[in-house]
């Protein structure tokens, strides 16, 4: 039987209108964009940003921001499209099931668990420094780093971290949270927002008198600029590869910062709840998007203007918690910024963990219940009636992987895991234009196949643009995901069980001539 059998699209949009009964369609534009800059806002800018300036882009990460953000707007189009035709939970999966069948869908599911698992994990590393930041380093390294992190301070002294602990215990907590069920309301939701960006504004508009303009200059790293090294002589960042330098960085730094744009997509999965869904996903995904772009680049230019670019790859100085670090040595009149700021970030970053989390265990839903996974991502709690089978076992994988894998590590396999995803709906929005010109489409991707091709290749080659050690473990990663598809899922798929006495997308074709 076909490896390519399609979820009927007449099943799915019967299926999203049985399961979401009762929900109401109360959010308009505005709540959209606010949902939507929400979800981005985290890690991506407050970690990142600093990273990607030191290890490949220096202070063209602002350009880095704008090629990622290009890539991002086309492919969440192509998202929009999709939302506004397809309402319904499991996002990227749930298309692809109708557009380009089950082996695809699978794939893009197995995707999917990059960014939403390892991205929650990145940002539960990304909290660990931010704490240890806020306690003046009082934890020790040993005690918030991966046993894969190592170095030797300025007395000589070596360290290596057993495990991030604090990683964990975030994650244990937000695990708890979700189990019970615990909404986050509009309004903690629209604090939060509120904060993150005023945060964001506050660092711009401060920070914009410390800029010193040599820091500036070169814009881009220089071919032959010197490694970094720490005190034990441990080359600790090098310039040589071609995305470590010159143009090529920046492809290679917006490879690193297109983390700070995952989760605009979520905004797709409201399609259901939008007043008008026509009109307000575009804007809501597009309007989030433009909002985090404009913030994004003046804080790209804010922090590589006030601290040297350099300073964001040395251990002992701003390569952990970088705002806070650029604030308290470079911005004097300015400590209780400092604190503030990681007041608000370690907030900010435990709203991204959850919204992530909860994806995560929404998408091993909806897979169970395909029969693609076992049961037991199905099983809901008796009591609190959430998925908390599903939030255990994820809690184990993000906990292992906070606890144990390096940030960095984490985070570029996220944005692999989301690139690809966006790869494949960008592709995915033309088939369906192709092979179904029928279907009713609230919302059309403009200059479609220009724009699914463009949003393609940009996050092709942001994914060519990524470190080759995170190639090769996301490529056995997905390999992982065939044995696991040919080995257990196709078996077990309810679709393909049924697929003798179900109509199929084919015969509905063959059925209602045009
Ligand atoms: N965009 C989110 C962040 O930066 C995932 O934390």
């Amino acid at each position: 039987m076909s490896l390519f059998l399609k979820k009927p699209i007449e099943q799915i949009l019967k299926q999203a209108a049985d399961s979401e009964k009762g929900l109401k369609r109360t959010l308009g534009a505005g709540n959209l964009i606010a949902l939507g800059i929400g979800a981005i806002i985290g890690a991506g800018l407050f970690v990142r940003t600093a990273a990607a300036a030191g290890e490949a882009a220096g202070p063209a990460v602002t350009l880095s921001f704008i090629v990622a953000a290009v890539g991002c707007a086309f492919a969440g189009l192509c998202y929009a499209e999709f939302a506004s035709m397809i309402p319904i939970a499991g996002s990227a999966y749930a298309y692809s099931y109708v557009t380009m069948g089950e082996l695809i869908a699978w794939i893009i599911g197995w995707a999917l668990i990059m960014e939403y698992a390892l991205g929650a994990a990145t940002v539960s590393i990304a909290w660990s420094e931010y704490l240890n930041k806020l306690f003046d380093g009082a934890i020790p390294y040993e005690w918030s780093h991966s046993p894969f992190e190592s170095f030797t301070d300025s007395g000589g002294i070596h360290h290596s971290g057993i495990m991030n602990a604090p990683a964990l215990v975030i994650l244990l907590a937000l695990t708890l949270l979700l189990i019970k069920g615990t909404q986050e309301s509009a309004f903690v939701n629209a604090i939060i927002v509120f904060v993150k960006v005023a945060i964001v504004i506050l660092f711009i508009a401060l920070g914009w008198q410390y800029i010193n303009p040599a820091n500036h200059i070169p814009y881009m790293i220089p071919e032959g600029a010197e490694p970094v090294k720490d005190q034990a002589g441990k080359i600790i960042a090098d310039y040589s590869g071609w995305n470590k330098h010159g143009w090529g960085g920046v492809l290679g730094g917006a490879a690193i910062v297109f983390f700070a744009f995952i989760g605009f997509d979520a905004v797709s999965t409201a399609a259901q709840e939008a007043k008008q869904p026509k009109r307000d996903m575009p804007i809501g995904i597009l309007g989030s998007l433009a909002v985090c772009t404009i913030l994004y680049i003046l804080f790209g230019h804010v922090l590589t203007g006030v601290a040297p670019w350099k300073d964001f790859v040395d251990p002992e100085k701003g390569r952990e918690a970088s705002v806070a670090y650029t604030i308290s040595t470079y911005m004097h009149d300015y400590q209780w910024l400092a604190t503030a700021v990681t007041v608000a970030i370690l907030a900010g970053f435990s709203s991204v963990i959850l919204v992530m989390l909860m994806g995560q265990s929404r998408i091993f839903y909806t897979m169970s219940n395909d029969g693609l996974i076992p049961k037991a991502f199905g099983v809901l709690h008796p009591k609190y009636k959430t998925p908390y089978m599903a939030n255990w076992i994820l809690f184990v994988f993000v906990g292992a992987f906070g606890a144990f894998v390096p940030g960095h590590v984490a985070g570029d396999l996220t944005s692999f895991g989301t690139l690809f995803a966006f790869v494949l709906v960008s592709i995915g929005v033309w088939i369906l234009r192709v092979k179904s010109p029928e279907i009713e489409r609230p919302f059309r991707v403009p200059f479609a196949p220009v724009v699914s091709v463009l949003g393609a290749l940009i996050c092709l080659a942001m994914i060519v643009g990524l470190d080759s050690q995170t190639l090769k473990v996301a490529f056995i990663w997905m390999a992982v995901g065939l044995v696991v598809y040919f080995g257990y899922s196709r078996s077990r798929s309810k679709l393909r069980s049924y697929a003798d006495i179900l109509p199929t997308a084919d015969d509905f074709e063959k059925n209602n001539p045009q």
